[in-house]
């Protein structure tokens, strides 16, 4: 039988390198220092410089991990310290009672029904990225596209709607942060060990400064003007009460939650749709089953939150997407206490880590991994839960996922019932882990309308 044909993916080490070369690689792609080990082994270990490090891909110990022994698994340190300056000890990197507060203060937030009801904010936006794509044209990088589709649901779920500010000043303001933001994005940061070098200055202190000043006006503004007829997340994270301790967050915590969520999920969805419609253009089979899809649900309208349900196929293709881009391709833990993890002896300070990317495509837990195949997650395929981790897992499992999903699928479904995309001979995406799982040159396809 002829193998099937695999979309791009990444180089992954084969030969055992030196310090130096890993350190040098490593500027250039994260991804490339996961050896290819990982993709056959449970656990691969090392010691590069003075840091004992494991990469974890057997799924009973990410369970242990990530579920089981949270407290022995916190986030590592370095992570904390360079991102405090931009996001405060907000819900990403708090630990312990700080954390856990503001994550039950935060659930609510993202309850179905919450989501549910700024569905019609990402149904405006794949509209407007309709508008943008018009007629279609012989060449469009829908990464860009997306990157600006997704950026206008978080403004509009976040800071927009004050009267006290222009719009336009909190999306520029907005635009400023995350790109300085994205040069050491979470997951970046999350994702590299504390030995790759790193910019000595990774935030101009200004720019955060004009971006939390505008941010805390926002706050100020809704707290005397009351919640908008529609509760966005501002509104719902005001609401939001820690049932346990009662305590709810002051202006600052409002302000680093908020920022939070859109340097956690505006690039994240973006890299989601963009590999999603590089895959439906590597598959046209894939694609025209998607349509079949749309269009039948759809009929002609823009995909709205009740469609979720039905898109069931559009949910697939996310989540097969999800599996070969994750775009927190890598997180990581340090050690606490002594442990075993798959017969290994894991010491206090050691790192551990996930790396997601080649957990989705280990062989042990995956047929044919690098192949795309949505069908992996039709009626009644089964896989372990702790072998997919987009989202990771546990208690600190992405609170925005549903979120995402349903932003995803409102803007795929839409975007395909009404377009054609096509590869472009000769330019398809690199996939580059410099900040997130990035498809380096775009994602350029050739757009047609339906
Ligand atoms: C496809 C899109 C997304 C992906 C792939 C993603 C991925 C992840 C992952 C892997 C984690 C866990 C990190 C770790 O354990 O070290 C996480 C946490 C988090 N995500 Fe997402 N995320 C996405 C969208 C979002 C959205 C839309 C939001 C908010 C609006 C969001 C907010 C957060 C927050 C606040 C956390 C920290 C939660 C905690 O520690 O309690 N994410 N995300």
């Amino acid at each position: 039988m002829l193998k099937k044909q695999h979309p791009v993916k990444v180089k992954l080490v084969t030969d055992v390198w030196g310090i130096w070369r890993t350190l040098k690689e490593a500027r250039r792609n994260v991804l490339s220092i996961i050896p290819k080990l990982a993709t056959l082994q449970p656990i691969v270990s090392g010691k590069t410089a003075w840091v004992q490090w494991h990469m974890v891909m057997d799924p009973d110990a990410l369970q242990h991990i990530l579920r089981d022994k949270l407290d022995d698994y916190p986030k590592s340190d370095v992570t904390k310290n360079l991102l405090e300056p931009a996001i405060g000890d907000s819900l990403f990197i708090a630990e312990g009672a700080h954390w856990r507060w503001q994550r039950r203060a935060a659930a609510p937030v993202f309850s179905p029904r919450n989501i549910a009801n700024l569905a019609p904010i990402m149904s405006a936006s794949a509209d407007a990225a309709c508008a943008r794509l018009g007629d279609g044209s012989a060449r469009v990088d829908m990464f860009d596209e997306m990157v600006k589709t997704t950026f206008d649901v978080i403004s509009d779920v976040t800071f927009s709607g004050s009267d006290s500010i222009d719009s336009d000043q909190v999306h520029i303001a907005i635009e400023k942060y995350i790109d300085q933001v994205a040069r050491v994005s979470l997951f970046d940061v999350v994702g590299v060990p504390s030995w790759v070098p790193r910019p000595n200055r990774l935030f101009q202190p200004n720019a955060l400064k004009q971006t939390k000043a505008i941010a805390d006006e926002a706050v100020k503004d809704r707290a005397n003007r009351g919640p908008r007829d529609v509760p966005d997340l501002l509104d719902l994270l005001m609401a939001g009460e820690d049932p346990k301790t009662n305590r709810t967050m002051n202006a600052a915590e409002l302000r680093d939650n908020l920022l939070t969520f859109i340097v956690a999920g505006h690039e994240t969805t973006a890299l989601t749709l963009g590999w999603a419609l590089y895959l439906c253009a590597f598959d046209e089979s894939v694609q025209e089953k998607l349509y079949a899809e749309a269009s039948k649900v759809l009929n002609g309208r823009t995909a709205n939150a009740d469609d979720c349900q039905t898109l069931t196929y559009t949910r697939q293709v996310i989540n097969e997407t999800l599996r070969l881009y994750p775009p927190a391709a890598f997180i990581s833990r340090t050690a606490q206490k002594d442990d075993m993890l798959c017969d290994r002896k894991v010491s206090p300070k050691d790192t551990v880590m996930i790396p997601i990317y080649a957990l989705h495509r280990h062989h042990q837990l995956w047929d044919d991994p690098d192949a795309f195949d949505p069908d992996r997650f039709g009626e009644g395929a089964k896989h372990s839960r702790f072998a997919f981790l987009p989202f990771g897992d546990g208690p600190r499992v992405c609170i925005g996922s549903q979120f995402a999903i349903m932003e995803a699928q409102i803007i795929l479904a839409t975007l395909v019932s009404r377009y054609k995309f096509e590869r472009i001979a000769g330019v398809d995406p690199d996939p580059v882990m410099v900040v997130t799982l990035r498809p380096e040159g775009g994602v350029q396809l050739k757009v047609t309308k339906r």
